[in-house]
């Protein structure tokens, strides 16, 4: 089997090619990613000399690099994309460009080429938002009603992978996942910028009140899904992914953190709240759970505990990170903090 990996040098990408590898040696990897500031191929360094594994430079919006990257390939996961809510606030217009186009292109080029399978990977963000007091949570079967140009963004290429499945048969899935959280994290996304400000003595951005609600999932846990929807999941289904962590708050997951660090609940520091700010996600994970025997492996608190252990063991890897780009966008979110 030939395995392409779109945005294979992001977070949940590089996981999931760790993973494949480990579970599938006999499966060739392909690795296609344009290498934003997002994708760094440190994270694939225990890939290197394995055989059955490469990489390409290249963006999903180039027809010509995509062309050549499906050659030969069985099935697609595709995870490339601009993934980061506050900075489709600033510039939505590359989340058009790489979610929406890239996606059609990648759609297009895995039809000429017979893909058996087109794995799209998803967002809970393109359900919109919950009350605070709503019980309800996403399933597979809600509304979509995005609310950031992010999950617009996402939104559109669902649609789009959809299409491809009743227009011209294309075998597609799609999973939507909450929000994901481990090693390799980008410390834009808040646990990990927690994490590494508090290990560098800095103050912590909580946006608005702190009471917005996510639903957490540990990236290995979301790698064994998106495996089992590959392996025994219906052609032209989506599956939604989420953990157990039950309506904790993002306050709460910095008290918990800083905690857990032994640092002080002084270094939270209340900014300006994101525009459009939405309040709640909730994952009903029934479907994935009955129709494919997936559950997370463990509760939120052990995997949180995990994830500060990796990011403690591994400075050189988040310093080098958030030196240069990174520090441009830190100033233009947080200004002096
Ligand atoms: P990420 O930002 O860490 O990585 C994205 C990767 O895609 C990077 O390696 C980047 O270089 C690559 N990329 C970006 N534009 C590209 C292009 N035009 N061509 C080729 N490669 C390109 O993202 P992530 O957090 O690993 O997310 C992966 C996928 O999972 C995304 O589709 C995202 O929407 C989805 N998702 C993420 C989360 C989460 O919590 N991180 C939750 C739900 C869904
Ligand atoms: P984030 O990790 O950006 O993921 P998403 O916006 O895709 O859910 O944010 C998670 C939650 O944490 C969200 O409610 C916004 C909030 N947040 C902060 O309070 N401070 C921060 O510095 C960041 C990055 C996020």
């Amino acid at each position: 089997m030939k395995v392409l990996v779109t945005g294979g040098a992001g977070f949940i990408g590089s996981n999931f090619i760790l993973y494949w590898i480990k579970n599938h040696p006999d499966d060739k990897v392909v690795n296609l990613d344009k290498l934003t500031y997002a994708g760094n191929l440190e994270n694939l360094k225990e890939a290197d000399n394995i055989d059955n594994y490469s990489f390409i430079h290249g963006d999903i919006c180039d027809t010509k690099a995509v062309e050549k990257a499906m050659d030969g390939v069985d099935m697609v996961v595709h995870f490339a994309a601009e993934s980061h809510v506050d900075r489709s606030i600033m510039e939505p217009a590359p989340f058009v460009m790489t979610n929406v186009v890239g996606t059609q292109i990648l759609l297009d080029q895995a039809l000429k080429n017979n893909v058996k399978r087109f794995h799209h990977i998803s967002t809970d963000e393109v359900y919109g938002s919950l009350n605070l007091n709503d019980s309800n949570k996403f399933n597979e079967r809600t509304n979509y009603n995005p609310r950031s140009p992010y999950s617009a963004s996402k939104a559109s290429s669902d649609h789009l992978v959809k299409s491809y499945f009743v227009t011209y048969g294309l075998p597609i899935t799609i999973s939507n996942c909450s929000n994901n959280f481990g090693p390799y994290q980008f410390p834009e996304k808040l646990i990990p910028l927690a994490i590494t400000n508090i290990l560098e003595g800095k103050r912590v951005p909580v946006y608005g009140d702190g009471l917005y609600v996510r639903d957490w999932l540990y990236v290995e846990d979301h790698c064994r899904a998106i495996d089992l929807i590959l392996q025994k999941g219906k052609i032209g289904e989506t599956y939604c992914i989420g953990g157990l962590a039950e309506d904790i708050n993002n306050l709460t997951i910095i008290k918990k953190i800083i905690k857990i660090m032994k640092a002080n609940e002084k270094l939270i520091e209340f900014v300006k709240d994101r525009p459009g700010h939405d309040r709640k996600y909730s994952i009903d994970w029934s479907k994935i759970k009955n129709e494919l025997g997936w559950s997370p492996l463990h509760s939120f608190d052990e995997w949180v505990e995990k994830t500060i252990e990796w990011y403690e063991n591994n400075e050189n890897w988040w310093k080098r990170v958030k030196s240069g780009e990174y520090q441009k966008y830190y100033r233009k979110q947080y200004g002096n903090i």
